[in-house]
């Protein structure tokens, strides 16, 4: 496998990364400067205006705050960072991931689908965690797909719940699924989109936590489907 670096290679990687990640952080930075700015100096601007420069500033905050969670990675990884195990029901979290990304689709006039096989599948997992993870994937989902549609499934089999998501977007060649879970991999197809390519690494590491598995398969063109596999929270008493 090629995802286990050792310490200097692990270091080059963030040091070669580096650069990105400034210039990640330049633009929302200066939004936020600029909109506060604007909203201090002219007192006197309508409701809508001023509405329309505090999402500008929160919307940049959001993707900050997701860019530090993000490098917050070496922790998760080093065991520093102590998930908080609960039961959670996984049908739950995920419409509300799927909710809360419902406007994301609707900008880029995506179709956006949550089905279930079950009303509730309880597992023992750390919400914010899962959360994160799961968001990962539909967000992905959504950002490399230019149309057609995203579609998230969850169904029982066995002790097991899976979750699938499918989209219709630009998808992944073999030799890029290969290198998809490593850690600021990002496709050359994906260049002129935003993001650092520590989602999927993370995403990986979080379900891995959960004794669960994150499987991919993908045609250039025509889209990808990612499965997680968790345990059930009955079966993951009766085995450990
Ligand atoms: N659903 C998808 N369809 C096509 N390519 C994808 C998909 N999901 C991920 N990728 C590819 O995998 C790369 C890594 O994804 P990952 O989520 O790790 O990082 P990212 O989306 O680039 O940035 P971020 O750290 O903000 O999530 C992406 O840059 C893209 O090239
Ligand atoms: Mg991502």
């Amino acid at each position: 496998m090629t995802e286990e670096l050792t310490p200097q290679q692990e270091l080059e990687n963030i040091k070669n990364n580096l650069a990105n990640i400034v210039h990640d952080t330049k633009n929302p930075l200066a939004v936020i400067a600029q909109n506060a700015n604007i909203l201090l100096r002219y007192t006197q601007l309508n409701e809508d205006k001023k509405v329309h420069y505090l999402q500008a500033i929160q919307r940049n905050a959001d993707f900050l705050l997701n860019l530090v969670e993000d490098l917050d990675f070496q922790r998760l990884k080093s065991g520093q960072l102590q998930l908080q195990f609960a039961p959670l029901d996984v049908v739950d979290l995920t419409r509300q991931v799927v909710n809360n990304l419902n406007s994301l689709a609707e900008q880029k006039s995506l179709g956006l689908t949550f089905d279930t096989s079950d009303q509730t599948l309880i597992i023992n997992g750390d919400k914010n965690h899962l959360t994160r993870a799961i968001n990962n994937l539909v967000n992905n989902a959504i950002k490399y797909t230019a149309d057609g549609q995203v579609r998230v499934i969850l169904s029982r089999r066995r002790h097991k719940a899976f979750l699938y998501i499918s989209d219709t977007g630009m998808g992944l060649s073999e030799e890029q699924l290969g290198k998809l879970f490593e850690r600021f991999y990002r496709a050359d197809s994906a260049r002129h989109i935003p993001g650092t390519g520590l989602g999927l690494a993370i995403t990986k590491e979080i379900i891995k936590l959960h004794q669960g598995e994150i499987k991919v398969t993908s045609t250039v063109g025509k889209g990808s489907t990612f499965t997680v596999c968790l345990p059930l929270a009955m079966e993951s008493q009766s085995e450990f």
